[in-house]
């Protein structure tokens, strides 16, 4: 391995490859339908608040953590916690969840790439059949279309930081805010578009009850690509003139914008497809939403702009949605592939190979798992429920380390690195910063109530998802 540590080549690559991160499939569907089912406009603005008053503070902590050990995340734990096993462990956790959330993830990409595929092909009219998804998801195509995601990753991620991630950052995130932006004036300028955004936006505080709220800040988190060890493998990739408070402020605003953008293509394009909606009867889950709902309303267009037309309106979605996810992948995977590089010395080719058959045998049995394979669907039994590998990935890794995660990086920074180093850190290449007002409430909200939130977060999580009931009655 070459000596020097590879690094992002210009500032706004590093805010664009960390935006890449965050911007996924939670922020073009999850966002607005969550939005809209609990409250619009004051689930909007407690989600706003959550980002920016919790979810900021950690993310300057994974950041500025990375460019201090520059190292990946096992690294970064062990380093400044002078090799500690106790905290090598959160190293291992930093470094294992992304590398399993990156199986789901990669999963659901996958579809993403064969709806484009088939949009693209004329077959919108198969896609908004409701029994095609299921059939879908248990075909063979699955198998070409995984090869051809896997192979974009690998394409990326072989070029490193700075001619792989930047590079493709640099070109996809422009494509995509291009993208939506035409989406939503499209989609705006339809019959009955402004009553869906009216229910976006207008607020319902009565629907803000214990579990929206606690829903509206995992989304936050998640959202913002934390407690996956990603933005401290990225952190890693920047050096002591960087800015971090204004980048992570940056990368925080872009999520949040293209988010709430998001919501202005999804609401108003489903209100004028259906004008006497009731917002509980949609989807509860982004994957009903995306793939059988949606195309509905896709080739519901037809009437209007004509087959050919809804047809592209379909395929700009879904390629949408394709660079917001492989963008999400592919920094994702970089925290495995980093970490072994690191560690052991290897190249990235090398990391890149062993770790992604390992993971192609994980997504290819979660793929597995939604019937085909009995022993995979049904792969464990808890809290009632028959869970299948792909649910159980997501309430370990996802819904339940997450948070943990996130608790484990303010303790160790407020009480293991300590805060003055931590606040020291930022300070360099940051000059308003030192004595901020916001140097401040990071400090003091990551000493006191936002761990203890996470830490509520996780007990309940623990609670509702293996043992069947809530802390919040
Ligand atoms: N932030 C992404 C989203 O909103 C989530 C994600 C990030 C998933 C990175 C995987 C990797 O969809």
């Amino acid at each position: 391995m070459s000596g020097a540590r590879e690094q992002f080549g210009s500032r706004i690559g590093f805010i664009l490859a960390a935006a890449g991160s965050a911007v996924g499939i939670g922020n073009l569907v999850g966002f607005p339908v969550g939005a809209a089912k609990n409250g619009g406009g004051a689930f909007l603005l407690m989600y706003a608040i959550f980002v920016f008053a919790i979810c900021l503070p950690v993310m300057l902590a994974e950041m500025s953590v990375g460019r201090h050990a520059k190292k990946d995340p096992l690294g970064a734990y062990s380093a400044i916690s002078n090799e500690s096993p106790k905290w090598k462990l959160a190293g291992w956790l930093a470094i294992a969840t992304p590398f399993m959330i990156a199986v789901f993830y990669m999963v659901i990409t996958v579809w993403i790439f064969g709806y484009l595929f088939e949009a693209v092909s004329g077959n919108l009219d198969k896609l908004a059949n409701p029994d095609t998804f299921g059939i879908f998801i248990n075909s063979p195509s699955i198998f070409a279309y995984m090869a051809v995601v896997v192979g974009v990753v690998y394409l990326i991620l072989q070029g490193g930081v700075k001619e792989g991630i930047e590079k493709a950052a640099k070109l996809l995130m422009p494509a995509l805010f291009v993208m939506l932006l035409g989406l939503v004036i499209f989609v705006l300028t339809r019959e009955n578009a402004m009553a869906g955004v009216e229910f976006y936006i207008v607020p319902d505080f009565s629907k803000l009850t214990a579990s929206v709220v606690n829903g509206a800040l995992a989304q936050a988190f998640f959202s913002l690509s934390l407690g996956m060890g990603i933005l401290i493998t990225y952190g890693s990739y920047i050096d002591k003139r960087a800015d971090v408070p204004t980048s992570a402020k940056l990368v925080a605003l872009t999520d949040t914008a293209v988010a709430f953008t998001a919501g202005l293509m999804i609401l108003p394009a489903i209100f004028s497809f259906n004008p006497e909606i009731n917002p509980d009867e949609l989807s509860e889950s982004s994957v009903g939403m995306i793939f059988t709902y949606l195309p509905n309303i896709f080739l519901a267009l037809q009437d209007s702009i004509g087959y050919l037309g809804a047809s592209f309106v379909a395929s700009l979605f879904f390629l949408l949605v394709f660079f917001a996810a492989i963008t999400s992948l592919v920094s994702i995977f970089e925290v495995p592939v980093a970490a072994l590089m690191d560690e052991k010395g290897v190249s990235r080719k090398w990391a890149l190979a062993s770790l992604g058959s390992i993971m192609i045998v994980l997504a290819i049995l979660s793929a597995l798992s939604f019937g085909k394979v009995e022993f995979l669907t049904q792969f464990m039994h808890y809290a009632g429920v028959d869970k299948s590998l792909f649910d159980v990935i997501i309430d370990v890794f996802y819904e339940t380390i997450l948070p943990l995660n996130g608790l484990l990086i303010c303790i160790f920074v407020i009480y293991r690195w300590k805060s003055a180093n931590f606040n020291a850190s930022l300070e360099e290449g940051s000059d308003g910063y030192k004595g901020s007002l916001f140097e401040k409430y990071v400090d003091v909200s990551l000493k006191t109530f936002i761990p203890l939130i996470l830490l509520v977060i996780f007990v309940n999580t623990v609670a509702v998802k293996y043992f069947g009931f809530s802390v919040f009655g």
